[in-house]
């Protein structure tokens, strides 16, 4: 069985992606999980490749026990979906874009990351240009989803029959 893949992506990769990745990332780790899992994340814009995660990022992750300071932004690469069987964006904005950017049998592993958590059609908006509150509730919703998504992975782990886990239900 491949070893699940998960790339996060937002628009810059400093804010949203780079929270969702540690936090799937703690999740699995308190299950026992995070070595099985690949995961990272990317921006669609290249504006900060390079720069650690937002400060506010930053900030609610160790209020909450997480660790992001040592990542590093990075555009979304043409191999990242070859590499990565999900690709979860944080807006319609940037799944419309992976879709746009993905070669024609790539498109159907890119995914509205809430929407595919079972959430349903909800966006994590963009905290960038608000205060700190912005930053609370996009951690409470990565969480929420996190969470999710990982009760999906070890369904897939203690299957590993069933396939994709795109294909688990
Ligand atoms: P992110 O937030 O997509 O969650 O990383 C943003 C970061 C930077 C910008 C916009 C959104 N920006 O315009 O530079």
């Amino acid at each position: 069985m491949p070893k699940p893949s998960i790339l996060f992506v937002c628009l810059g990769n400093i804010c949203r992606s780079p929270l969702a990745e540690g936090v799937l990332r703690a999740v699995l780790s308190a299950k026992g999980m995070a070595e099985g899992v690949d995961i990272d994340s990317a921006g669609t814009g290249a504006w900060h490749a390079g720069s650690a995660p937002d400060p506010r990022s930053v900030a609610i992750a160790a209020r909450n026990g997480i660790d992001i300071s040592g990542q590093r932004a990075r555009k979304v690469r043409p191999e990242d979906f070859s590499r990565f069987e999900l690709i979860l964006g944080m807006d319609h904005s940037n799944v419309e874009l992976l879709r746009a950017m993905a070669p024609q049998d790539g498109t159907d592993r890119v995914h509205l990351f809430l929407d595919f958590a079972g959430r349903g059609d909800i966006e994590v908006p963009d905290p960038y240009f608000g205060g700190a509150n912005g930053f609370d509730e996009v951690y409470r919703m990565i969480r929420v989803a996190s969470e999710a998504v990982a009760d999906r992975l070890g369904a897939r782990l203690s299957a590993p029959a069933r396939g994709q886990v795109s294909s688990i239900t």
